[in-house]
């Protein structure tokens, strides 16, 4: 059996990255759209080895679409979803639009793959922060209990988009003028000010809530309570925008209801699925986001024991935030409706 596919937003930096994994794993499609803004409707895409031409989206663009893919924006999705759910359309949304409704499963697969069979047309696929940390917090939930996450982030600007990424390779081409270079996407598009990435680390991404916490940070302490069904579990964040293209860092801080040796939290990392220890101090083995770029897993090392608290560890991890942090979880979730017959 084959699929008709449509992807939204198929021009953005995510979006190139959901036909690539479709292309790659050979997800079995039968028809494939590419669907953008009136900008960019009129480009060329290949797609194992055809060519298609970029479609502006409305509404009908949905006839006889089977599964959609959708990363052009929380209020694309809000406004196309439903037109696509009530064409028959399964939609796989990597925007926060429906993240939080109760009636929309939020998949990992390697932590919730069950909650698929719930869904009511629309299935949304996690922060990119989330989507790696609960990878590697669901080994360690599983077997020693969890009852506390402190997270600090390193995040690439590729989740911004395309155009932060564009205002990153600009910036760095002009050290001398580092301190006053031109800035309009970062930390946010919405916002009032903008600062330079280049050379710097910018602790806020997306807009402030009420109470102080970034809405990037909520998402991780919301999402993460959901995925896991656990929302005793107490979870803080502090995400951080460095100058990386692409590939999220986090800096973890756990605490087990267990109290393994680091031995036996390395071999639950290394076990885990989707997941690979990376973990040799002695000869400089560490994840890194430049060595992460375009890879699938991942990546756990520095795991440590906390000094003083005999159930806290510290660890480093590291994964693609376009790969497993958006496009190869969307195209997860499509292959899991597929093996799983919900499709
Ligand atoms: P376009 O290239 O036509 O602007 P990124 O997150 O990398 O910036 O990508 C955003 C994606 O969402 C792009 O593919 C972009 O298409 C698409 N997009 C933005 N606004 C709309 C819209 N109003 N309708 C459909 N797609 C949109």
């Amino acid at each position: 059996k084959s699929y008709n596919v449509a992807i939204m937003g198929a021009t953005g930096a995510v979006g190139q990255q959901m036909k690539e994994q479709l292309e790659k794993r050979n997800f079995p499609v039968r028809n494939i759209v590419f669907l953008a803004s009136s900008r960019s409707a009129g480009q060329e895409i290949t797609f194992k080895g055809e060519t298609y031409t970029v479609q502006e989206a409305v509404p009908e663009s949905f006839e006889g679409i089977d599964i959609a893919l959708f990363s052009a924006g929380g209020s694309i999705s809000e406004k196309f979803a439903p037109e696509a759910v009530k064409r028959g359309a399964v939609v796989i949304d990597n925007t926060s639009a429906f993240r939080m409704d109760k009636e929309v499963p939020l998949v990992v697969p390697e932590v919730n793959k069950a909650d698929l069979r719930l869904h009511k047309g629309i299935i949304a696929n996690p922060n990119c922060s989330t989507i790696q940390m609960v990878c590697a917090l669901q080994p360690l939930k599983e077997q020693y209990g969890l009852s506390k996450v402190i997270v600090s982030t390193y995040q690439a600007v590729s989740g911004a988009g395309v155009n932060a990424i564009n205002e990153l390779k600009k910036q760095s081409a002009d050290f001398d003028n580092a301190k006053h270079a031109e800035a309009s996407v970062l930390p946010v598009k919405s916002a009032d000010r903008h600062y330079p990435i280049a050379f710097n680390a910018i602790p806020q991404i997306d807009q402030f809530t009420d109470n102080g916490y970034t809405y990037e940070e909520m998402k991780m302490i919301n999402e993460t309570k959901k995925i896991m069904h656990d929302e005793t579990l107490s979870v803080a964040a502090t995400c951080v925008r460095l100058p990386v293209v692409t590939g999220h860092s986090e800096s973890l801080y756990v605490e087990l209801d267990g109290a393994p040796t680091v031995e036996e939290v390395r071999q639950a990392i290394a076990n885990a699925p989707g997941v690979e220890l990376m973990d040799d101090p002695s000869n400089q083995v560490y994840p890194m986001p430049l060595m992460a770029a375009g890879l699938d897993e991942v990546f756990v090392g520095r795991i440590r024991a906390d000094l003083d608290n005999p159930r806290g560890f510290h660890l480093w991890v590291v994964s693609d935030n376009l790969v497993k942090g958006a496009a190869l979880n969307s195209v997860q979730i499509a292959e899991a409706l597929v093996g799983e017959q919900i499709i």
